[in-house]
């Protein structure tokens, strides 16, 4: 299959003052892809939103909306993403539907009223449409911001710390909605978070940065079914480790199990050292390595996102 890339980052820097804030960042959204965009405050995420958005320009590299480099064809790279940096830009003071309605007459393009209806339904504010946004929660707030951002049919759409601030439910509503827009619209999705275990659930593939820099690259689906837990004596973790260690395994510890990637050929003769040595494996169990392991793998216990 021919996949069409919406956005390509290619070797972005910016200077803010006298820091570098980004250096050499290297990304791509594929077609129908969600990919997030990980790092912990301060690392970057926002000011690298806003050279993708056109707010402000890179000091080196290039970015480019479905082929259109923002530099050169600003209007038309534009044309296909739809933001929302940091708060959501509406006002209270109006109902919901006149905030779309507004935001259709600046868009530049003719946009129905079907379609604006469409955006409504499709983030689920009908029953609520017509109330003033000030009387909103914050996860509505969300919604319309997203049925706004939907409203010129994007191939992109682009959401900075889209949970911040929203209680459980609501940030399992605003996964859901991600997810169905994706289905039904084949739209892509890049959204920064510094939620690890939210971004799992949510993303095909992340990139994870810090000061600036990425760290890791990582498809959700590699992280994998191939590996292994191992239950042991919680005394005899420290020696299972080194052992397994000593023989070119990477072992997590986890609670009284460790977890490595191995072939399933092997585990037999691998409980059977593991024995010679001292240590009894009372269960052998399939496990899926999670974004934080591999984070935390990945950056030696440095900083976490
Ligand atoms: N206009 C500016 N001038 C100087 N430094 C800035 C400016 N804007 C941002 N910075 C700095 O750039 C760094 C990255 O900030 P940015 O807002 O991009 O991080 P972030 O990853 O979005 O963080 P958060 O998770 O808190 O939203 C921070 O150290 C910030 O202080
Ligand atoms: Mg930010």
């Amino acid at each position: 299959m021919l996949q069409k890339r919406v956005l390509e980052v290619s070797s972005v820097s910016k200077r803010l003052g006298k820091r570098n804030i980004i250096e050499n960042l290297s990304l791509h959204v594929d077609a129908g892809e969600i990919m997030g965009f990980l790092g912990p405050n301060g690392s970057g995420k926002t000011t690298s939103i806003r050279m993708i958005t056109g707010m402000i320009k890179p000091d080196q590299g290039d970015i480019k909306i479905m082929g259109y480099n923002i530099q050169k064809d600003f209007s038309k790279a534009m044309k296909h993403i739809g933001a929302i940096v940091e708060q959501p830009a509406l006002y209270g003071y109006l109902s919901g539907w006149e905030n779309l309605m507004q935001a259709a007459r600046i868009s530049g393009i003719k946009i129905s009223t079907e379609k604006i209806n469409w955006c409504v339904k499709m983030v689920q504010l009908q029953d609520r449409i017509n109330e003033k946004v000030q009387r909103y929660s914050l996860g509505m707030k969300q919604r319309l911001a997203i049925a706004q951002a939907l409203l010129a049919s994007p191939s992109l759409i682009i959401l900075d710390e889209p949970t911040n601030g929203l209680d459980p439910s609501g940030i399992i509503e605003m996964r859901e909605l991600i997810r169905e827009l994706r289905e039904k619209t084949g739209v892509s999705f890049f959204i920064s978070s510094h939620l690890l275990s939210e971004m799992e659930q949510l993303c095909d593939r992340v990139i994870v940065i810090d000061h600036g820099k990425t760290i890791a690259m990582k498809e959700m689906s590699s992280l994998q079914n191939d590996t292994v837990s191992f239950t042991v004596d919680k005394n005899k973790l420290t020696s299972a480790c080194s052992f397994l260690a000593s023989k070119g395994y990477k072992p997590i510890a986890r609670d009284n199990q460790i977890l490595i990637n191995v072939d399933f050929g092997n585990i037999p003769e691998l409980v059977n050292h593991l024995y010679q040595q001292g240590v009894h494996v009372y269960w052998v169990g399939q496990a899926k390595q999670s974004l934080e392991d591999f984070f935390l793998d990945t950056t030696q216990g440095k900083e976490r996102a």
